[in-house]
Parts: structure tokens; C-alpha cells; sequence
């Protein structure tokens, strides 16, 4: 259960950071967010532009987890993510493995980080969701908001208060029923894509979070970090 403490700040440099480096004294499901991010930090190294009007927020899940238990927590997460847009009108999908989009734009995106050495001892998960922010800049063909969507604003706490319930309930579903919640949401299964100069068809994502991928009759499956997916094709 997350969100029992929820500790609010105007400006930090990352939400994430900072449950890593107050880890001893922040317990099992607590959430930090902040108005604005002065270093938010994306996959990869990315920076997380983080100005006023949008949700940025981490938690803390402070047990220690199965590597096989990633990709079911990730569909968590992403599930619950789709099901809050909804609640608010908006049709998103999941770009494996956890990028939220609208209509090809991204609305959302997690940070899934681990502490422990050879085990993982606890996960700090990053969500930032654009909410009223209507000007992206050079993204402005990558990026959306639900303002953007809507036409007008939304709440930010009211957001996070929703994400905690909606959250709740999703960790609490059998792992199979979210899972197919997850592919039901997935924008990439049925796209191609190509791979050594092959077109291969993305036919599935497993439970345990490999691509399983087809080209003339030959099926092989990879993780999202052997392939980027910067480039899929619908059939033509
Ligand atoms: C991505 O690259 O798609 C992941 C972006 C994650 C951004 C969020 S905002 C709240 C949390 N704190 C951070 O520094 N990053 C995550």
C-alpha cells in the first residue's frame, strides 16, 4: 500500500534522489512529490524537463523483490496510470515497456529504480505526468498534456490522490489479470519493426516481460534494452 505519508515540496532537484538519499528514514510506500524538479531525471540519462503545472512523484517500495517480479510490477504501475487517464477522458496507451501515450505523444513517464547489489532490496518508482503544461518547446511533437487533451485544468493533488487509490486496488489484482489488462493497453503489439534489416511483427509481450517478436515464421523474443522502438510501423 502506498501513499500512507506523503511528503510535499516546493522545488527539489529530484523526487527520486531524494528517497534515495533519505532511504533510512522513509518507510514502505511513501511518496514524495514536489511542484517543481530542478534535475528530474528520465530513463537512460535523460533529463526530466519538471516545470510547475505538471505531477512528478515518487514512492518507495521498501521489500525486497524477485527480478522475475519486475515486469508484473511495471504493468502495475502503467495499468494504474491508463486507468487514471481514463477516469479523466483520456485514451492512453502503453509503449512498452512503460512510456504513457496519447494519440503517438507521450502523457507520462515512469523511472523504475532499484537499491541492492545482487538482490534487489527496494524500488524507488519516478512518475511524472503532464497535466497543464501546453508548451513542450522542441518536444512539441513528442510531448502532450492533458490539458492539451482536455482544454483545461486539472487539479495536481487531486491527480496523486487518485493514482494512490486506483494503485491500491491494482497491486492487490492477481498478476495474469493485470497482465492482460497491460496487453490489452499495449501500443506495440500487432506494429512492426526492423530488426537487422528484417520487418518482424510484435506478436506479444511475455508475463515476464520479453518482446516476442515474428518475421516469416520465425518467432524470437529480446528485452526492451537489445531493441529500440523508436521506429514502428503499423502494417502497409
Ligand atoms: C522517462 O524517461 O520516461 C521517465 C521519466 C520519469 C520522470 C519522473 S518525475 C518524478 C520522478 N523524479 C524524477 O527525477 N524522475 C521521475
Amino acid at each position: 500500500m502506498i501513499g500512507k505519508n506523503v511528503l510535499t515540496f516546493t522545488e527539489i532537484d529530484s523526487t527520486n534522489n531524494y528517497i534515495r538519499l533519505n532511504y533510512s528514514n522513509l518507510n514502505n510506500g511513501d511518496i514524495v512529490t514536489s511542484e517543481v524538479q530542478l534535475y528530474g531525471k528520465g530513463r537512460g540519462d535523460h533529463h526530466w524537463i519538471s516545470e510547475k503545472g505538471n505531477l512528478y512523484f515518487s514512492f518507495l517500495l521498501k521489500k525486497e523483490f524477485a527480478f522475475t517480479d519486475m515486469f508484473p510490477l511495471l504493468t502495475v504501475i502503467s495499468v494504474s496510470v491508463i486507468e487514471l487517464l481514463r477516469e479523466y477522458g483520456i485514451e492512453a496507451r502503453i509503449k512498452y515497456p512503460n512510456d504513457i501515450l496519447v494519440e503517438n505523444k507521450k502523457i507520462c513517464g515512469i523511472l523504475i529504480e532499484t537499491t541492492g547489489y545482487q538482490s534487489i532490496q527496494s524500488v524507488i518508482v519516478g512518475i511524472g505526468i503532464n497535466v497543464n503544461q501546453i508548451d513542450f518547446g522542441i518536444l512539441n511533437e513528442k510531448a502532450t498534456s492533458m490539458k492539451l487533451r482536455l482544454n483545461n485544468e486539472t487539479d495536481i493533488t487531486e491527480i496523486l490522490n487518485r493514482f494512490i487509490d486506483i494503485y491500491n486496488k491494482n497491486e492487490l489484482i492477481q498478476k495474469e489479470t493485470i497482465y492482460t489488462v497491460y496487453k490489452k493497453y499495449s501500443y506495440v503489439i500487432g506494429k512492426y519493426i526492423h530488426l537487422n534489416d528484417e520487418k518482424h511483427r510484435i506478436d506479444n509481450i511475455t508475463l515476464d516481460g520479453l518482446l516476442e517478436l515474428s518475421s516469416e515464421g520465425h518467432v524470437k523474443r529480446i528485452s526492451f534494452n537489445e531493441i529500440s522502438l523508436e521506429e514502428l510501423y503499423d502494417d502497409k
